[in-house]
């Protein structure tokens, strides 16, 4: 199995955080990436258009200036998530900022576009497409992304129906290239299970949403603190596209979860509204995995858990 090794500087831990629209920002991606995991934002949550340069400049000089204090502890590298479908009209100023800024990793999604592929490879820079099924990993692939995010069932956000065990048996038979594997990680021994399947990466989204840097109201974080499996709901109402959300997030804009109506998968808009509730401002997303996660930290107090835990699960099954 393959990493790039630009991808392997400064990582403490095979984990890339995932990138979660609205909650990601540039204070909680430095605080990733200085605690040595791969961090991420979308790029639609820099609002307007023009921010994400600033954004972007911002979150290189952070990582440079802890570089030059802790060269023996350098960052690992940063991604921005471009969403590739034709409901967003950001896409090409977007691209052109990430050419811009030579960001290291590109996380692609809800589309795969050659072009999108080729710019990002113009000046070196790598592209993870996300994939929930076998037929989206090999167009992936076959339009030149660079690795495969498997975006298994009880994955927080849009996740796909798959067992991670199947999508990524299956996908290692033909990909010999970087895999990272999504849904419901919260712990550093289901980060070592991921690798142990067959992954490089865990991809580790929810468990960031209860800390301190996450762009998320309070009320939500402690949703995620307080809640378990049992509280995700599996539903395509809000955005068009099937996800995984907090129930009691349901109930509080005003829906039965569990008498939810379906969508019209034609209609999907990424940010779309049902009846007057914004999906993802006010239904809140989530992973099964949260039932891992007790308390409102630091993003590094996060990574230290997993780190700890990583290593104690390691030296677990050496016995
Ligand atoms: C609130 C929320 C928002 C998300 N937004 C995005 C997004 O904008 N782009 C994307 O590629 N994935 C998005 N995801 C999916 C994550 O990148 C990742 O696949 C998922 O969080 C991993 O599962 P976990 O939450 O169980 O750890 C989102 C997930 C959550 C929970």
């Amino acid at each position: 199995m393959a990493v790039p090794t630009e991808l392997k500087r400064g990582l403490r831990l095979p984990v890339i955080a995932s990138p979660m629209f609205i909650v990601s920002n540039p204070d909680l991606v430095i605080a990733q990436c200085t605690s040595g995991v791969i961090g991420s934002f979308p790029s639609l949550n820099a609002r307007p258009q023009a921010r994400l340069g600033e954004w972007l400049d911002r979150i290189q000089a952070a990582l440079a200036d802890h570089d030059a204090r802790h060269p023996d502890r350098p960052s690992a590298p940063f991604a921005v998530n471009l969403i590739v479908h034709r409901s967003n009209d950001r896409l090409a100023a977007d691209l052109e900022a990430c050419v811009a800024h030579k960001v290291p990793l590109v996380i692609t999604s809800l589309g795969a576009q050659v072009e999108v592929n080729q710019a990002i490879h113009s000046y070196g820079g790598l592209v993870f497409h996300d994939v929930i099924n076998q037929r989206f990993a090999h167009k992936a692939i076959e339009k030149g992304a660079d690795g495969l995010i498997l975006v298994a069932a009880g994955a927080g956000g849009h996740a796909g129906v798959q067992s991670p065990f199947a999508l990524v048996q299956e996908t290692r038979a033909w990909f010999d290239g970087p895999i990272a594997l999504s849904g419901a990680i919260a712990t550093g021994r289901s980060i070592l299970a991921a690798r142990a399947m067959g992954a490089d990466f865990a991809y580790v989204g929810s468990a960031f949403i209860a800390t301190e840097e996450a762009n998320a109201p309070e009320a939500y974080k402690q949703m995620i603190v307080e809640g378990s499996a049992e509280d995700i709901l599996y539903s395509n109402l809000f955005t068009g596209v099937h996800g995984n959300y907090l129930r009691p997030s349901i109930a509080a804009a005003g829906f039965d979860p569990d008498n939810l109506p379906t969508s019209d998968p034609s209609k999907m808009d990424f940010a779309s509204s049902a009846g007057d509730a914004k999906a993802w401002r006010d239904i809140w997303g989530a992973g099964q995995g949260i039932g891992g996660v007790d308390d409102i930290v630091p993003a590094a107090e996060l990574v230290a858990r997993l780190a700890r835990e990583y290593e104690a699960a390691r030296a677990d099954l050496l016995r």
